[in-house]
């Protein structure tokens, strides 16, 4: 199982990991990225449904803002 957040200082709000991963990840008032299904905080486990696009989301973030895990933050 894993675990993701985005850190926002490396977001450059460029928008792929919310087109490949719209179930995991959202944009915040200024377009930066964060986890939805636990608020960015990392403690949530990715439902098995949607690793195949966080992989994705993470390989594509051209700032490697993306942690993936496979313990909590
Ligand atoms: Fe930001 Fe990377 Fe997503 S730059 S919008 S975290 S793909």
């Amino acid at each position: 199982c894993f675990y993701t957040k985005v850190d926002k200082s490396l977001c450059i709000a460029c928008g792929s990991c919310g087109a490949l991963a719209p179930d995991i990840y959202d944009y915040d008032e200024e377009g930066l990225a964060y986890n939805v299904l636990d608020d960015n905080t990392g403690v949530a486990q990715i439902p098995a449904l949607f690793e195949d696009d966080l992989i994705d989301a993470k390989e594509a973030c051209p700032t490697e803002a993306i942690t993936v895990q496979k313990t909590p933050h």
